[in-house]
């Protein structure tokens, strides 16, 4: 092991507290942590005391405390890098400090800085809770209970210019180089001295995922500006690495779904409301390591910000991120709260629980904010709205559920749907690039090349005998064949012959009769049957049955031609399957011609259902 701080957490988790201090000192049990006579200062009553489930000493005469490392430094009198070798000995954790000084230094430095939040994260949580102060009133009347308070360790800076300071400087021996790397003291340019950074705000301190303090975020307690005043980034903190609440949210994701929110208020207010497996953003826009950082934890991500046009247009950024981390994303619905804090204390734990029910997959969010910006009273403004909204179903690989968004879309357009398809994917629709030739996972080369395959798959019996005598009867009656082909063209039949043959009779006089001796290249079969059929149990001059006939023949062409899309489809998903990321081009070709066939096959069901 040569990761610091995989070395640092393995210490804190194999070397319990309890039983590393027993072996220094006398501790009793007190509950279920314990007792002793303080070893750092003369005592006749037992002031020092250890955690156990925080695992960290504590002594309320001295002040002295820490980790199971600071004891051992204070205890042994070493430094921080010999204390963490004498620990990871005890505990049998094989280390490999082969690391050169400047390593060493910056370690021990984090170290320190990380010693000096949590430190300072008392002192604040203390300003808070001992005596009347106006932070404590604030979060009381924002709804927070003491419990809550407790647990998220918030705090009170006074209004002081430098109390802080002081307290570290003068009470625990760092120095105002240490609290200026902090970022919790600044110096003044026209003075030259020093002050606290956070004064008069409510505290919020931030915990990487271990639920190590090692930042800030300070509230004003008014409406003044900035809101929030947060640390810098520091060698122990970077805001694109880590996410506020992480540290109690993983213990609870059991069900591999996080819910993502914006601001400290919010994250807090559904955890003391039960809901204790958010993460909050600290309203900056969510970053790739981000979505990584909750990929260890979670498949499904409920994204939960602010209701308003702010929040929206983060909701979309972060939806992407996420996606592109592989995981699943749906959209949590406010209703006419402007946030969840808002939301919770509203409709409590049980609304909230049924909005995360509710909460809406991507897709549709997407869509439906996109809806809002176009006024859809003006048809031109339908189109184009449903020419953005196929973009955005572009990026669904399933074909379910591209099948499903097509049909909300066309819902919400209410066009004449043959008009929409035209609009919407035009030449391109048909002429869209098709796999290259020496894709060996191509089957088929053009467009035109896949119709004639759909073409001339041979029809089942009864589908072919009823197309050759809506053929036969156009050849034999021309008043009849003037008001069928009114109503079918070539794309509505099956047989290849029989397209042959309509093509030479859309160019017929009116009234003339096609014999079957001015056919030529016509299968043999073919024109067997057209001699057979009899046309005399069919009643000419009723055109409602003659209409049946043709609604008939459609019906099977179009039938025919989606049950060989879907198997293209199926074909194609095969080899998909097959496919390594070393074939992204390739997978990306796929996934479009699927695509492809997935809407065609959605736009003839939805022909053969309104015939
Ligand atoms: P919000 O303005 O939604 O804050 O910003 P909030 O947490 O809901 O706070 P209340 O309810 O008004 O008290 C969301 C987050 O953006 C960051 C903070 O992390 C905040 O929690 N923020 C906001 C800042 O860092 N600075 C600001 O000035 C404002
Ligand atoms: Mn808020």
């Amino acid at each position: 092991m040569n990761d610091m701080k995989e070395i640092i957490d393995e210490i804190k988790a194999r070397c319990d507290i309890a039983s590393i201090i027993g072996e220094y000192i006398k501790i009793q049990p007190s509950g279920q942590n314990y007792k002793a006579l303080c070893p750092f200062h003369v005592e006749k009553t037992p002031s020092f005391h250890i955690s156990t489930s925080k695992q960290v000493y504590k002594c309320f005469g001295c002040g002295e405390g820490g980790d199971v490392i600071n004891f051992i430094m204070k205890m042994e009198n070493l430094d921080f890098m010999d204390a963490v070798r004498m620990l990871a000995t005890r505990c049998g954790i094989d280390i490999n400090l082969n690391i050169d000084e400047d390593t060493k230094k910056r370690l021990e430095l984090s170290k320190r800085y990380q010693d000096i939040h949590t430190e300072a994260a008392r002192f604040y949580l203390s300003n808070l809770m001992s005596t009347k102060n106006k932070g404590y009133e604030y979060l009381r009347n924002r709804g927070l209970d003491d419990k809550t308070i407790k647990r998220f360790g918030l705090g009170y800076s006074l209004d002081s210019w430098n109390s802080l300071m002081e307290y570290l400087i003068n009470n625990r021996g760092y120095t105002e180089k240490d609290l200026i790397e902090c970022g919790l003291i600044g110096k003044s340019t026209k003075t030259g001295k020093y002050y606290d950074k956070f004064r008069n705000r409510v505290m919020f301190p931030i915990f990487d995922y271990r639920g190590n303090v090692i930042g800030f975020g300070g509230r004003v307690l008014d409406d003044s500006l900035p809101k929030y005043l947060n640390s810098p980034d520091t060698q122990i903190f970077n805001k694109r690495y880590n996410l506020y609440g992480l540290n109690f949210a993983r213990k609870n994701l059991t069900t591999r779904t996080v819910i993502l929110v914006e601001g400290y208020m919010d994250l807090i207010s559904l955890y003391q409301y039960g809901i204790q497996i958010a993460v909050a953003t600290l309203g900056t826009a969510l970053t790739s390591q981000q979505a990584n950082l909750i990929k260890r934890y979670a498949d499904n991500v409920i994204i939960s910000y602010d209701s308003d046009e702010a929040g929206v247009k983060a909701t979309i950024r972060a939806i992407d991120i996420l996606v592109e981390a592989g995981l699943s994303v749906k959209v949590l619905d406010l209703k006419d709260a402007k946030d969840p804090d808002e939301y919770v204390r509203k409709y409590k734990t049980e609304g909230y629980k049924d909005a995360i029910k509710e909460a809406v997959p991507r897709i549709k969010f997407k869509i439906d904010k996109l809806k809002l910006s176009f006024d859809l009273n003006k048809d031109e403004n339908k189109i184009k709205f449903a020419k953005s909204a196929v973009d955005i179903i572009k990026q669904i690989k399933s074909p379910v559920e591209i099948d499903y968004y097509i049909k909300y879309l066309s819902k919400i357009v209410q066009l004449d749907e043959d008009a929409v398809k035209r609009e919407i994917y035009g030449k391109s629709y048909y002429t869209k690039k098709s796999l290259k030739k020496d894709n060996k996972f191509n089957n088929f080369n053009t467009k035109e090349e896949k119709l004639n395959i759909e073409k001339v798959e041979v029809a089942k019996n009864g589908e072919e005998t009823t197309e050759i005598t809506l053929i036969k009867m156009m050849m034999k009656f021309p008043f009849l064949r003037e008001k069928i082909l009114l109503k079918i063209d070539e794309s509505d039949l099956l047989l290849k012959d029989s397209i042959n043959i309509i093509k030479v009779l859309e160019k017929l006089d009116p009234e003339e009769v096609l014999d079957f001796q001015k056919l030529d290249n016509i299968d043999e079969s073919y024109l067997n049957t057209l001699k057979e059929i009899s046309l005399e149990l069919i009643d000419i001059n009723n055109f409602h049955e003659i209409e049946e006939t043709i609604r008939t023949v459609k019906r099977n062409a179009l039938k025919n031609k989606i049950e060989n899309l879907r198997k293209h489809q199926s074909e194609l998903e095969q080899n998909r399957k097959k496919m390594d990321d070393s074939n992204k081009e390739a997978i990306k070709e796929l996934d479009i011609e699927i695509m492809n066939i997935a809407l065609k096959t959605v736009d003839l069901n939805k022909r053969l259902r309104s015939l």
